[in-house]
């Protein structure tokens, strides 16, 4: 089999990918690891920058997005059990967009099959092979056969566990990474949100988020020890813990239900440097992991999407070969400043092991003067709604 990129990965930042890559008449193979159905059930990301909608809406899965997502402008913060508010709108003129990740990956795979893209899924062994050349391919096995993926670039959209990273040499490929001793124990529940918008905590028994899906699904999260045992968070133990971490007019008025998800997710910056070797872009979790307080995730990959699909389109339609020569410099600019937001928010309301009295008072005192200063809020607005792209406004 031949194509002209052949992407490794069908998560949200292959599909997107191939979706874009093709309405530019670029042909592409995505290879996906799990089935359909098991991707389609994974729940991650809920909050979408505007920059991330513009770009869902070129690559025409706009309708849905638009009818069912629910713009925010602005998000609550709170401490010692008292709320207050950024206004997004007021502070920096723009929105995000609540949307989850689960829609977004639906949307896209039903698009890839309205325009008969090819996606391979239940793709076993994927192998990477002469990346640094002009002529790389990729090996896989499906159904017990041997394929071969010949082709012009290889994109590496396979998160944070894939192969695609692990192709770049050592002696070439840099890590940098910081694991928090803590994560997040998150529940979805069939019941409206107890607030409009998000709420972020700070509380000395550790962060808590509210945070939805849509007007009758919820998504809350409490920070727990990364290797607590599921089976010690009964429903009735969450919702105590997390009345206790928000403000109180919340507490009193949330609606609680049974969960129908439950999981712990662990924290972690990550950064892999180059984000190109030769043939091979790395897209996504595959380079980078941000620990979630801010709803960066998703949005990196997005945005690594969005760079690799102007370079690409140069390539091929203009046979200017400056964006791939570039991409990992242009994406990395960005992804450190996405990086270094989501670690600050995440220092700013979690609490560590060994924080003493000095360091709580110490996030407090951040907050209270977030609470006061228009250009404190300012800076917090324009990192949650997206920074701009190539440094541009
Ligand atoms: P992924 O979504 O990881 O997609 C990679 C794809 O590659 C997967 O489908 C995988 O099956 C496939 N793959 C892996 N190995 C192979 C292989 N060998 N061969 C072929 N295919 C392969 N972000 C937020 O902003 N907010 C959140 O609340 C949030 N919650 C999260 C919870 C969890 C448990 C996790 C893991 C992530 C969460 N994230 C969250 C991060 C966000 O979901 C990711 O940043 C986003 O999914 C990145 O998209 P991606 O397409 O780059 O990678
Ligand atoms: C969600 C997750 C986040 O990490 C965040 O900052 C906001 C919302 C969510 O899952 O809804």
């Amino acid at each position: 089999m031949r194509t002209q990129v052949c992407i490794i990965g069908g998560g949200p930042s292959g599909l997107l990918l191939s979706q874009l890559l093709h309405r530019a008449g670029i042909d592409t193979v995505v290879l996906e690891r799990r089935s359909r159905a098991y991707v389609l059930s994974r729940i991650r990301a809920g909050v979408l920058e505007w920059g991330s909608v513009e770009l869902l809406d070129e690559a025409g899965i706009g309708d849905r997005m638009f009818r069912e997502g629910l713009p925010h402008t602005g998000t609550y913060l709170s401490v010692r059990n008292r709320g207050f508010r950024i206004d997004f709108d007021d502070l920096v003129g723009k929105k995000v967009m609540v949307f989850g990740q689960t829609e977004v990956t639906a949307e896209l795979y039903k698009e890839r099959d309205a325009m008969d893209g090819v996606v391979i899924d239940e793709a076993e062994g994927v192998a990477l092979h002469d990346v640094d050349s002009e002529k790389p391919y990729v090996t896989f096995t499906k159904d017990g056969r041997e394929h071969r993926v010949d082709c012009d670039f290889i994109a590496g959209c396979d998160g944070f566990h894939g192969p695609s990273r692990k192709t770049i040499p050592e002696n070439v490929r840099q890590e940098f990474e910081r694991v928090y001793p803590f994560g997040w124990l998150g529940i979805l529940s069939e019941t409206p949100p107890v607030s409009e918008e998000l709420i972020y905590a700070n509380h000395e028994r550790g962060f808590a988020l509210c945070s939805m899906r849509n007007q009758n699904l919820s998504r809350y999260y409490v920070q727990a020890p990364v290797d607590d045992d599921l089976e010690a968070w009964s429903d009735a133990r969450f919702w105590d813990e997390l009345r206790r971490r928000i403000p109180e007019s919340a507490a009193d008025s949330i609606v609680t239900g049974p969960s129908i998800e439950k999981s712990i997710a662990p924290l972690r910056s990550f950064v892999a440097e180059p984000m190109r070797w030769g043939r091979l872009f790395l897209v996504g979790d595959a380079a980078h992991i941000v620990p979630p307080t801010g709803a960066k995730g998703l949005n990196l990959a997005l945005g690594d999407v969005r760079y690799l699909n102007d370079a690409l389109r140069a390539f091929y339609l203009d046979g200017d070969d400056h964006g791939v020569e570039t991409y990992s410099e242009t994406a990395l600019e960005r992804v450190w400043k996405s990086e270094r937001f989501s670690w600050q928010l995440t220092t700013m309301l979690h609490r560590f092991p060994e924080q003493s009295p000095f360091d709580q008072r110490m996030q407090e005192a951040d907050l209270a003067y977030l609470e006061e200063s228009r250009a404190a809020q300012t800076s917090l607005a324009e990192n949650y709604v997206g920074l701009p792209f190539y440094g541009r406004p």
